[in-house]
């Protein structure tokens, strides 16, 4: 059963990577977590949102994506979703290393970031539609 719950947009401007980090947070403040998952969940929402704006969105400024968190217990849910170019093939991009641009010095480490900070991650997308990250993590029971 959920027991709480918040979806938010904005646009894809890389000032409103720190609004995600810091509204997600303050959403899970309730569930009073750790300062590490804290940090966690934050480096996990950079690392998706950055990849919305640089990859879906080519750093397009006027694009929509949106977040939702579902608490459930102790379970929280994030999902990261935008409507940009999508994964062709989500088992290499997800590779540790692997970038499609180099070119931006990109490190190719944001997936395995996001799986080591987080209890799982799924990542559903389709070339031409857009991305949605799917991450889950559970918190202590404190
Ligand atoms: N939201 C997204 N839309 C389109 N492509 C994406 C998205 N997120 C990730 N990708 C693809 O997956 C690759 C790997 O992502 P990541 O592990 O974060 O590495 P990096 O961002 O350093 O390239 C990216 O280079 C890109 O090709
Ligand atoms: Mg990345």
């Amino acid at each position: 059963m959920v027991d709480n719950r918040i979806k938010i947009e904005f646009l894809s401007k890389s000032q409103n990577e720190s609004f995600a980090r810091v509204a997600v947070s303050a959403f899970i403040a309730q569930l009073d977590p750790t300062i590490e998952e804290i940090t966690d969940i934050k480096t996990a929402v950079s690392e998706a949102v950055t990849n919305s704006i640089i990859h879906g969105y080519e750093n397009a400024e006027d694009k929509i994506i949106e977040i939702e968190v579902y608490i459930e217990g102790k379970e929280v849910t994030i999902i990261i979703s935008d409507n940009g170019v999508g994964i062709e093939n989500v088992e290499i991009a997800r590779e540790p290393l692997y970038t499609s641009r180099p070119d931006l010095e990109r490190s190719g480490m944001g997936f395995t970031v996001m799986e080591t900070f987080m209890d799982s991650l799924e990542v559903v997308s389709e070339k031409g539609r857009g991305t949605k990250v799917i991450m889950k993590k559970n918190f202590v029971v404190s």
